[in-house]
């Protein structure tokens, strides 16, 4: 079965055999307030918890914004950061194109000196602002991917979600190149009500993953996965 990557979640673990293998790379796509972030934070925040660092790249949220929310749910990176298990880069999306140069030849880098295990872009979707060619598109994203790989790191990607397909990401991209995905998404009952989240592993591959949708809630502790519900 290989070595798994605890999620920090759970309800998720159990869906995945114990958790991401290890090496992967999973698109987390959810349309906006599903709790993409906040499960990125959390897969980082349980990494952190067992000694291994990790490494998150923002193209929304800074430094500062980021330290904020994941304090808010009881994980407090500060102290990560300042001793190094932990980094944090806020790439401009105007200073994307040269970022993302720099990503190229220093990520692996990066991942290597640091040791990190663990790795987060959030959101890969403002990554794919940068052209308009779905060709270059894709080739800027597969070789991100064979640089996380190279390094060894095991990455989440977040992606949102297209509005008239929420299982599917906006670019329609990043589910084919990840090795596998992760959707959340939420249902209007149709009688009124809450809005219902739901987790669903859409692929996940070497994985005898769970086909099934279950609710999760996000609360002050983080995304809870009610693995013993059913959403229908
Ligand atoms: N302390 C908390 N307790 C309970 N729920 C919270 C808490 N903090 C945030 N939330 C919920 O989490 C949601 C935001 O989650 P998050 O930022 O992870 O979503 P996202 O998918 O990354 O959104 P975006 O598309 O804007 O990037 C909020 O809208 C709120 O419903
Ligand atoms: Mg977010």
């Amino acid at each position: 079965m290989g070595d798994r990557v605890g999620t920090g979640i759970a309800g998720l673990d159990q869906m995945l055999e114990g958790g991401v293998p290890a090496g992967h790379i999973v698109a987390v796509i959810g349309s906006c307030g599903t709790g993409k972030t906040t499960l990125a934070l959390q897969y980082l925040a349980a990494g952190l918890k067992q000694g291994e660092k990790g490494i998150f790249i923002s193209l929304e949220e800074d430094e500062a914004a980021i330290m904020q929310t994941s304090k808010s749910y009881g994980w407090d990176i500060e102290p990560q950061i300042a001793s190094k298990n932990m980094a944090v880069f806020k790439i401009e999306p105007s200073e994307a194109k040269v970022a993302l140069a720099r990503i190229k030849t220093d990520l692996p880098n990066l991942i290597k000196s640091m040791g990190a295990k663990r790795l987060v872009l959030d959101s890969v979707s403002l990554l794919n602002m940068l052209s308009t060619d779905e060709a270059e598109k894709r080739s800027i994203l597969f070789a991100l991917c064979q640089q996380i790989k190279g390094a060894g790191a095991t990455a989440l990607l977040t992606a949102e979600a297209r509005p008239e397909n929420p299982t599917a990401s906006r670019d329609g991209l990043v589910e084919y190149v990840a090795d596998g995905v992760i959707v959340l998404s939420y249902v209007v009952p149709g009688s009124g009500g809450d809005v219902q989240l739901s987790i669903r592993v859409m692929k996940m591959r070497r994985t005898k993953h769970s086909r099934a949708i279950k609710p999760y809630n996000l609360t002050s502790s983080g995304m809870e996965v009610l693995s013993a519900s059913q959403v229908f």
